[in-house]
């Protein structure tokens, strides 16, 4: 199964694609979360790194070649879930000849989660996450238990989420229309308990109750 999670920053995809993951077996590939980790492990290039803690989108090709990389791995056999990725029409035309090359597999559904932006703000603005097991916590909504080590965004920082969140109306807006032409495109309601989230997911995509691949 291949599922794609798209929505704007802070509308809860990252706490969506573990749910998801959990439920279906296959591995979440979170483009932010790939090129964090290459921000921590000093290999994120200088400009690269300066976009993305400013709030802005990096460029097409960056992303591209961490997809395709990633997508060979031997835990994404059974498919994967994609989370932040594609952003762009043209990061999703590549990602179509992506998986023409590796056998013809398609993508299954892709999942739009909508929250309205004062929400996405609050959430974004009381989002830390550990950094040991990667868990996403809200320190209102969904507090860290004691002995979190916990990390703060660079790009949770209000200027930075406001740069993000019209990024995502001006360029990743576009996709929506690209996907919904393929009839792929599932609209789901992103507020309410994450669990509840999840199951208006499963039900928008036909696999309601599901246990697992
Ligand atoms: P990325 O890491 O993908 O960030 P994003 O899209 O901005 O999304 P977020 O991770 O901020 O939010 P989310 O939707 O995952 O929400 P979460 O579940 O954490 O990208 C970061 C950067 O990398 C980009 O800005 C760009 O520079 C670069 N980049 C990445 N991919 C790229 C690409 N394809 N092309 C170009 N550049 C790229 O939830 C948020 C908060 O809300 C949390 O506190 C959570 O606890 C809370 N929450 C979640 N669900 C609920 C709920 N149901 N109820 C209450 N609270 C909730």
């Amino acid at each position: 199964m291949i599922l794609v999670l798209v929505g704007p920053p802070g509308a809860g995809k990252g706490t969506q694609a573990k749910l998801l993951c959990a439920r279906f077996g296959i591995p979440q590939i979170s483009t932010g979360d790939m090129l964090r980790e290459a921000k921590r492990s000093g290999t994120l290039e200088k400009r690269y790194l300066d976009i993305m803690d400013s709030g802005g989108l990096l460029p097409d090709e960056a992303v591209i070649g961490l997809i395709a990389r990633r997508t060979v791995e031997p835990d994404c056999s059974n498919g994967f879930l994609l989370d932040g990725f594609p952003r762009t029409v043209p990061q999703a035309d590549a990602l179509d000849d992506l998986l023409a090359s590796q056998g013809g597999t398609r993508i299954d559904a892709v999942i739009q989660l909508d929250v309205a932006r004062p929400l996405l703000e609050e959430r974004l603005i009381h989002r830390r996450t550990d950094k040991r097991s990667g868990q996403i916590y809200h320190l209102v909504y969904n507090p860290p238990p004691p002995g979190a080590e916990l990390e703060h965004r660079a790009d949770d920082r209000p200027e930075a989420v406001a740069k993000r969140l019209d990024a995502y109306e001006a360029m990743t807006a576009a996709l929506l229309p690209f996907y919904e032409q393929k009839k792929l495109l599932h609209r789901v309601d992103g507020v309410g308990k994450p669990e509840d989230v999840t199951h208006r997911v499963l039900s928008a995509i036909g696999r309601p109750g599901s246990g697992g691949e």
